[in-house]
């Protein structure tokens, strides 16, 4: 008999949705498989007001595929200038479950970002009041720190100050990509929680860079050392509640990916509880897949766990190779093997 898979349905705790004809593509590619997920804010212009986020709410509502169940979970983009009333009522709504610091430049449509950390002390101390979680893009994005060393560098000198002047805020380390992450996550309270993405449990800077260079696998934060890929499959697969599914499924057109300075992001939607069922058996740890990616998350953000079910089958996955949008292809991520299990 073949061999099956039930868990609680899962929810993506870091999505990229984007909007539009590129939005209209990718949501069915999520919808099919989650129950929520937390909406990065970094269009452009920058989800930033509360407005902006029920606008921006409205527009994937109206893009769900027919008969779909689906949460987007709001958040909000972290500017120099936000407002701590407004981010207060966003979060009383009950709309907004988060709000994401990216530090200016680091990433995809980062430049409205945080350069001086001393401007968001009143945002950051309403937000520890109240328990709304910030999601934490990691890096430094200073000339002089190489780029495979900017998370780690970031938690010594931005997070780690954060948390420590304001006590009590709960902070989402997002996508993280070193041991030295998950060393960190793990000697902290349970105001912390780190979020990792399928793509990092698979592929290392080789896969990047070695036999020539593949733009589909760049990403941010860049996949680091093999070491670091065996920290994060450890640490996923491990059952510490602190680890949760955060995809950071991130769709650029072909056309964008493969530019002398291509765009950032992995598209894994569509194969990406395929790829973790493979790893996490893989790594002899298949009962865990369900609290990293169905209850420990929930767990995080103080909501229910999901009613509903997902069961994979023991059956080689097939995907296509790309999706069609009304911009141009996107490249769905391709893992380097058929993965062994099948979402029914
Ligand atoms: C993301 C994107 O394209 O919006 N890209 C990525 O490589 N992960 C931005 C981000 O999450 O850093
Ligand atoms: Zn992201």
């Amino acid at each position: 008999m073949t061999k099956t898979l039930t868990i609680r349905r899962p929810d993506d705790w870091h999505l990229h949705l984007r909007d539009g004809a590129m939005l209209r593509a990718v949501l069915p590619e999520t919808t099919a498989h989650f129950a929520r997920a937390i909406i990065m804010p970094n269009l452009f212009p920058p989800v930033v007001t509360f407005a902006q986020a029920q606008d921006y709410h409205a527009r994937i509502l109206a893009a769900l595929p027919e008969g779909a169940e689906f949460t987007p979970l709001m958040a909000l983009y972290l500017t120099e200038d936000t407002d701590p009333d407004d981010v207060a009522a966003a979060h009383a709504s009950g709309l907004v479950h988060a709000v994401k610091l990216y530090p200016a430049g680091a990433t995809t449509n980062s430049a409205s970002g945080v350069a001086n950390f001393d401007t968001i002390r009143a945002v950051l101390e309403r937000m520890a009041e109240i328990g709304l979680p910030l999601c934490v893009h990691g890096e430094v994005t200073d000339d002089d720190i190489d780029i495979f060393d900017r998370e780690a560098v970031f938690i010594d000198r931005v997070l780690d100050p954060i948390r420590q002047a304001t006590p009590g805020l709960r902070v989402v380390m997002e996508h993280i990509t070193t041991r030295n992450a998950v060393d960190y996550a793990t000697a902290q309270d349970d105001t912390l929680g780190a979020t990792i993405t399928t793509h990092h449990l698979v592929i290392n800077r080789n896969h990047i860079l070695a036999g020539g260079i593949k733009p589909h696998y760049y990403c941010l934060p860049v996949a680091k050392r093999e070491e670091h890929r065996l920290a994060l499959r450890a640490a996923a697969t491990s059952g510490d509640a602190r680890f949760f599914l955060g995809t950071d499924s991130a769709p650029h057109t072909d056309a964008n990916k493969l530019l002398p300075c291509g765009c950032a992001g992995c598209f894994t939607a569509t194969n990406t509880m395929s790829i973790l069922a493979h790893v996490f058996e893989e790594e002899q740890a298949l009962e865990r897949l369900e609290g990293f990616a169905s209850l420990n998350g929930p767990a995080f953000y103080r909501l229910p766990v999901n009613e509903t079910r997902l069961t994979l089958t023991k059956t080689p996955a097939t995907f296509p190779s790309h999706i069609e949008t009304e911009d141009g292809p996107v490249t769905v991520f391709d893992p380097g093997f058929v993965p062994n299990w099948t979402v029914v």
